[in-house]
């Protein structure tokens, strides 16, 4: 047995451990194994302007007969490729989940187009697509926990998801694509016969996935797929999930607020905010100067442990405006530090337009060229001395 040993410096703090003077902890972490990623290919996803409005009762508790408008989602357009992660980002309420919900038909487009493989599926309600466009675009959700089927066993409910994508000739073969399956999110077989209620988070949000690659999805939609999980399975659930995309050439469309994992595991990032996109681009050319000054302000909040690396503070005041009504203009213009570099009152007046820089890298700013050449980058690794 390990005895418990004072840590010199602080007489509340002991550690079960007999080699904790002999570590380096200024030794830099090593990096599990990657494996390596095939290329991106066609595109398989493109959004055209897609806009999503909400009508709700203006005083919907006591029944008022006016209706107000949720815009939740603003003229989107983007493209995702095969085998390509494209991360999505944005405060709470910027209508990420939204556009997640009109991707997989549980909501109709209000106006704009999504292509699916070069076909319009935007207007189409899930219960009126076929059965391969069902399956073409599966969700992982947030919460594992309300998302599995309480009375049913793990394995019957991977088989109810292969005979709805109508996969397998028989009950046998279903039988076996369930254990290979199981295999896939790394589970043990016997799990097959377990209820959901014997599983850990980590362990069910493993048969979420199970169930979203079942009918070989060509979009994986990822919608905070760990935060309801404790850290020490986050980590292992989110490789699990870059794994099977690799393998299987998948494109995942990951949505999180967590900005550090969203730089390890994506190719592109697309930033939002009050149902616009307000930067699009690789993660290299969104995590380093020039910035949108709201990607500007996230990239601020991210904690960094490593105290070599300098990090600028930018506030961001107040919360971010209504999305039943929006601030003419910019969208971001209410929190914005730049706004007094800009001339005039334009934007308060304006919508941004999407500038392109660099190599398709987008920004929706009315900042000029210059003002964009001259940003400084918010986090900077210093030296050893500095
Ligand atoms: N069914 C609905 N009816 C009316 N308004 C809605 C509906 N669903 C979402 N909204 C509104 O649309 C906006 C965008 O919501 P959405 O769920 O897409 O946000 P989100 O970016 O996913 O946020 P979070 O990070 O908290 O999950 C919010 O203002 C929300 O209140
Ligand atoms: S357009 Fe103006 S308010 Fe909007 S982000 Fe750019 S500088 Fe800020
Ligand atoms: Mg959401």
């Amino acid at each position: 047995p390990i005895p418990m040993e004072s840590v010199p410096g602080n007489d509340r703090h002991e550690t079960r451990c007999i080699r904790f003077q002999e570590i380096d902890w200024q030794a830099p972490l090593e990096l599990a194994e990657v494996k390596e990623k095939g290329d991106v290919g066609e595109v398989v996803l493109k959004m055209d302007k897609l806009k999503k409005y909400y009508q709700v009762a203006a005083n919907a508790m006591f029944g008022g007969g006016n209706t107000k408008v949720v815009k939740a989602n603003e003229s989107l357009s983007f493209e995702a490729h095969e085998s390509e992660t494209l991360a999505i980002v944005g405060e709470s309420g910027c209508g990420k989940s939204t556009f997640a919900k009109v991707l997989m038909g549980l909501e109709t487009a209000t106006e704009g187009h999504i292509y699916l493989d070069g076909k319009d599926i935007g207007g189409v309600a899930i219960d009126d697509r076929t059965t391969k466009n069902v399956a073409d675009v599966q969700m992982v959700f947030q919460n594992p926990f309300d998302t599995l089927n309480p009375s049913m066993t793990v394995g019957r409910q991977i088989i109810r998801a292969l005979e709805i994508f109508r996969i397998g000739k028989n009950e046998k073969e279903r039988k076996q694509r369930m254990l290979e399956l199981l295999d896939l999110v790394k589970l043990p077989r016997e799990f097959a016969t377990r209820m959901p209620r014997q599983l850990s988070g980590g362990q069910k949000q493993r048969v979420g996935i199970a169930r979203a690659f079942a009918g070989d999805a060509r979009i994986v939609v990822a919608d905070e797929p760990v935060s309801a999980l404790d850290v020490s399975v986050q980590a292992a659930v989110t490789d699990l999930l870059m794994e099977i995309q690799r393998e299987q050439k998948t494109t995942l469309l990951f949505i999180s607020h967590d900005l550090s994992i969203v730089r390890y595991l994506s190719d592109r990032v697309m930033v939002m905010y009050l149902g616009h996109v307000v930067e699009l681009g690789d993660t290299d050319q969104v995590f380093s100067p020039p910035y949108h000054p709201y990607t500007e302000a996230l990239l601020s909040a991210v904690p960094i442990a490593d105290t070599k690396v300098k990090k600028k503070h930018i506030v961001l005041e107040g919360d971010v405006p209504s999305a039943m009504n929006p601030p003419p203009g910019c969208p971001f213009q209410t929190r914005c530090r730049w706004k007094s570099q800009v001339p005039g009152d334009l934007c308060e007046r304006e919508v941004p337009p999407m500038v392109t820089m660099a190599d398709g890298h987008q920004i929706k700013c009315h900042l000029s060229a210059q003002q964009f050449a001259e940003m400084e980058p918010v986090i900077e690794v210093g030296t050893a001395a500095g």
